[in-house]
């Protein structure tokens, strides 16, 4: 991380920290499904530390499968318009699904995911989010499992990018503002 720190203005999220709330998460996650297999789902690219880490922190079975959605084109903000860039392989109907996402801003994608995949007649379909902003109340998406609720500032790191960036910052943080300028 040492190059990427000097692009960051705040930490609010520490390698560590994040790593014991995940590990509470799949805790929880072990017993709820107790008996049951599950189907991560990860929304790619966002997610792919937050699946490694959840799935590796399980106890239980489980089998991992990644859609590609996007919602934000670049830049900070989101864009609302929801493409589909890449599907699941698997055919979930009948299993236990539970989505595993690194952030939840405005809602849009999960709401849209949602509608979508439930209307492929799984088992159950249940959703994870590292992190969740404020907004994410203003669309009605029940969410299971929330790591941590922030505040509605840009971060950057444990997945999420700017501009596809950042992404490899094992801690969560906010970006200086000489990176934007
Ligand atoms: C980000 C993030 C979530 C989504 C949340 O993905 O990873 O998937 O936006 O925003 P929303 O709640 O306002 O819809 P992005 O579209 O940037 O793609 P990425 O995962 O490839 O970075
Ligand atoms: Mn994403
Ligand atoms: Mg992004």
């Amino acid at each position: 991380d040492a190059q990427i720190s000097g692009d960051l203005s705040r930490v609010l999220f520490t390698k560590d920290q994040i790593a014991k709330r995940i590990a509470e998460l799949a805790a929880e996650i072990d017993t709820d499904y107790e008996g049951k297999e599950l189907l991560l789902v990860g929304v790619l690219n966002g997610a792919v530390m937050v699946m490694g880490d959840l799935s590796r922190a399980l106890k239980s079975h489980c089998q991992m499968d990644w859609m590609a959605i996007s919602s934000y084109g670049s830049g900070t903000q989101s864009s609302g318009v929801v493409r589909i860039l890449k599907d699941l392989n698997t055919d979930i109907s009948g299993m236990h699904v539970l989505v595993v996402e690194d952030i939840i801003d405005t809602g849009l994608t999960l709401s849209y995911l949602v509608g979508n995949l439930m209307s492929r007649n799984p088992a159950s379909l249940k959703i994870m989010t590292a992190f969740r902003k404020p907004d994410a109340a203003k669309n009605a998406v029940d969410v299971a499992y929330v790591g941590f609720d922030i505040p509605n500032d840009f971060v950057v790191g444990y997945g999420l990018d700017y501009n596809g960036r950042y992404r490899n910052l094992t801690s969560v943080a906010t970006l200086a503002p000489h990176v934007y300028s």
